[in-house]
């Protein structure tokens, strides 16, 4: 028997799988090019803002995304913000979001002086629990952070049902979702707003950038107003009708972005390809499983692709060690879907809220927030021992990839006996 990579044996894996990201070529150094040349950085430069770079990447984007309307932004955090803005949320106000997720979902809450309140997530799918975020509601709730983690698609049938019911606001977070697609329509105006972002290891990317969608005009004029200084469409230039910051794209990023789209689809067929592959090949391998996947979710665009380890089938092996002996493998695996809960962080834990306590004391809010009572026992049980997560960039090559994961975590498992 082989001996394990992590006890001094070879590695399986001794390439790098998949793809160098980000992927780009001779189309993205000619529109930056151009763009040098054009002598306009910012979309403020055409008098029609749509004939910009950023301006006919918020229609395609928008268009890709099944949305009417795009506001292009600096990031997938300000976009956030913005479309929290825009729906209206304020000091004061409680906004759901789930458990587990990157920290930027809480965070714009509480930037936008809202409280953030944790709930609860699906065990299978580790998206918000609709059961749970309704029974989370209270007088307070104005709106919930709906994230689609890893890509895939939250239970936007019951989300939207609830919010609708119990009137709330839904702002999806598909920073992980670009070109995800729930029952056939694509992710990030199914709810009232949706926010994108095009950080560097997005599967769409300018280094830095964000979106918000929306099918809602007024909720488009909003976003744009709260992107721009307060400005609104068709008013002079100098005039400015809310706080607000600037949160405006340049030409650079929607230039880089315009190319990147049309390297999208062909990314994220390959990725389903080999991911769908990949979830065949764990059937072999008692302790390893895809997500059980909801045939209503008709496409699947991951930033990383989450799945589960089952201890009790892989030998009682801990899931902290059997990470640690399929990445000596060469398999770049990490805990699922984003790690630990977010209450868990240190800004929640210390209630690390600056001088005032602000927005979580706020005389506005009038409830006590204590963030070191926070548990969510599904979020808990995941990130400990049952979710896993693979990057998007390893499903960029071919089943010769797979191949080597699979043989690598068969690997494992045959040894999982010298691994306890
Ligand atoms: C779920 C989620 N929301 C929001 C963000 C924030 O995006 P950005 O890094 O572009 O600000 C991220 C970034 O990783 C994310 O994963």
């Amino acid at each position: 028997m082989q001996t394990l990579a992590l006890q001094g044996g070879s590695k399986v894996v001794d390439r790098p799988l998949g793809k160098k990201w980000p992927v780009y070529g001779r189309e993205e150094e000619k529109a930056l090019i151009e763009t040098l040349h054009s002598g306009i950085w910012w979309r403020g430069g055409y008098p029609d803002a749509k004939a910009s770079k950023v301006g006919q990447f918020e229609d395609a984007f928008a268009a890709y995304q099944d949305a009417k309307f795009g506001v292009a932004v600096t990031n997938g955090t300000a976009a956030l913000e913005c479309a929290l803005k825009s729906v209206g949320v304020e000091a004061g106000d409680e906004v759901l979001v789930p458990a587990l997720t990157f920290v930027a979902s809480a965070t714009a809450i509480a930037l936008v002086n809202a409280v953030p309140v944790f709930v609860d997530v699906d065990l299978e799918t580790l998206n918000i629990d609709p059961a749970a975020m309704e029974a989370a509601i209270t007088d307070k709730t104005r709106a919930a952070v709906v994230v689609h983690n890893g890509g895939y698609p939250a239970d936007m049938d019951r989300i939207t049902e609830i919010a609708g019911r119990r009137k709330i606001a839904v702002v999806e977070d598909a920073a992980h979702a670009h070109g995800s697609e729930w029952k056939g329509r694509r992710v990030g105006a199914i709810g009232d707003m949706g926010a994108f972002s095009f950080q560097m290891g997005k599967t769409l990317t300018a280094g830095e950038g964000g979106i918000v969608l929306t099918d809602t005009r007024e909720l488009a004029e909003k976003a744009f107003s709260f992107h721009h200084i307060g400005r609104i469409s068709n008013r002079p230039f100098y005039e400015f009708h809310r706080v607000a910051s600037n949160l405006r794209m340049t030409e650079w990023q929607a230039a880089v972005l315009l190319e990147q789209l049309k390297r999208l689809d062909e990314q994220t067929e390959t990725r389903e390809r080999n991911s769908t592959y990949l979830a065949r090949g764990f059937e072999a391998i008692d302790g390893v499983r895809a997500i059980r996947r909801d045939p209503r979710v008709t496409r699947w665009g991951f930033y990383y692709w989450n799945f589960h380890y089952e201890q009790e089938k892989f030998a009682g092996v801990p899931m902290a060690r059997f990470i640690e002996a399929v990445q000596a493998e060469g398999v770049p695996v990490r805990a699922g879907g984003h790690g630990m809960p977010i209450y868990r962080n240190p800004l929640f834990q210390s209630m690390n809220f600056g001088r005032t306590g602000c927005p979580i004391r706020c005389p506005l809010y009038g409830k006590t927030v204590d963030y070191t009572r926070t548990s969510c026992p599904t979020a808990e049980r995941l990130f400990k021992q049952e979710a896993l997560a693979l990057p998007h960039t390893v499903f960029l090559g071919d089943v010769s990839d797979m191949d080597l994961i699979l043989e690598a975590i068969g690997k494992v498992r045959r040894q999982a006996d010298r691994l306890r």
